[in-house]
């Protein structure tokens, strides 16, 4: 018997206008257009205006999204956002969509899995469909990462961005086609290596934690760095493998944007060609949860020769947690 599986029907994004370059960075802390380029493959990002929040972002996303499937809100079933900077800690965020876009019928929750949110909320959509309990579950990946971000500490106000996109799925017609197969990780142990310490229960807002920096982000770029290289490498090439398929066989590597010396290293593990891999952390930094759905954009819309019907894709994020996984996707369309 053929497992039902999910396919990818639509996508939509929304990026904030408001670019900021290395060259604007230069002026803000101590670095340099050549070592942020260098070092981690970002030229500019983007930064929502102030007043707005996460949901502006997941709004326009998922509207450009059902806009090109001709799908109404009310006919959603499920709305899942990977998030780590939702609008507030409740209610969550897919709430706050769900309202704002009409979705009459849909329920749906926040996912927290750091930069691995959109994977791990994909998963989570896809099993949904599976199961056959639902029939169309958007996905979204939002972060305004900007707002917890030390814009005086560069070793971590050069690589983020702020973005939002969207994923419509739905249960895949032909057998064979869609979301074949994931890998998903966690490892605790990594979790002292990037973290906020601030706004949770554990510490609260006071006068205290905010003169001590504990509402941004923290983290220890090289342990990340090694920890991201291992995991992504090993989970691209570990799917790929799984499968009974090589890097020959892959038509698009779809990377999470954190660094392009990590990306570099998954691609040569999958033994895959440079044209098939995207990228666009020139453009957008490492937009969190929107990552890889802005990568996935990229190569769907964006680019002349996107993926057809048959064609293999690989997604890998690796996140703060630690969190990491991969995602074969063989795509369908009519
Ligand atoms: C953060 C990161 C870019 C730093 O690059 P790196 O090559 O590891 O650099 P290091 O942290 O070892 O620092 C090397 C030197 O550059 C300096 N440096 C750090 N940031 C700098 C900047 N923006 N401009 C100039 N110099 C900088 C450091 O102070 C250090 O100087 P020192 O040798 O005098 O002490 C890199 O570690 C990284 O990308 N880590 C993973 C981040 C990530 O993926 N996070 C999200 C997970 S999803």
């Amino acid at each position: 018997m053929n497992k039902r599986t999910a396919y990818i029907r639509s996508i939509g994004r929304f990026l904030p206008e408001k670019k900021l370059t290395n060259n604007d960075l230069e002026m803000m802390v101590d670095t340099t257009d050549e070592w942020i380029l260098t070092r981690t493959g970002v030229r500019e990002r983007r930064i929502l205006e102030p007043g707005l929040g996460c949901s502006h972002m997941a709004v326009r996303a998922a509207t450009e999204c059902l806009e090109r499937a001709g799908t109404a809100p009310e006919e959603l079933d499920v709305i899942i956002v990977g998030t780590v900077t939702p609008d507030m800690a409740f209610p969550a965020t897919a709430c706050l969509v769900q309202n704002m876009i009409g979705a009459k019928k849909a329920w749906g929750f926040d996912l927290s899995a750091g930069c691995s949110g959109f994977l791990f909320s994909l998963s989570t959509a896809a099993q949904l469909i599976e199961a056959g309990r639902v029939g169309k579950v958007l996905v979204i990946g939002a972060d305004v990462i900007s707002r917890v971000i030390d814009y005086t500490d560069r070793s971590t106000c050069v690589i983020f961005g702020d973005g939002a996109a969207a994923v419509l799925l739905e249960p895949c017609p032909e057998p064979g086609f869609g979301l074949l197969d994931f890998i998903l990780h966690i490892d605790g142990a990594g979790g002292e290596h990037l973290f906020m310490k601030g706004g949770g229960s554990l510490r609260p807002a006071t006068h205290e934690t905010v003169d001590n920096k504990e509402h941004f982000v923290s983290q220890d770029g090289p342990q990340v760095f090694k920890a991201s290289v291992n995991g992504m490498s090993q989970v691209s090439a570990g799917i790929v493998e799984k499968n009974g398929l090589t890097g020959k066989d892959i038509a698009f590597f779809i990377p999470h944007q954190a660094n392009m010396r990590i990306i570099e290293a998954a691609a040569r593990r999958m033994d895959i060609e440079d044209e098939k891999v995207i990228v666009n952390i020139d453009k957008y930094g490492n937009t969190v949860c929107a990552s890889i759905p802005l990568v996935l954009y990229e190569a769907l819309v964006e680019r002349e020769n996107g993926p057809g019907k048959g064609d293999y894709l690989v997604m890998a994020a690796f996140g703060a947690g630690f969190t990491w996984g991969s995602a074969l996707l063989r795509w369908w369309e009519k």
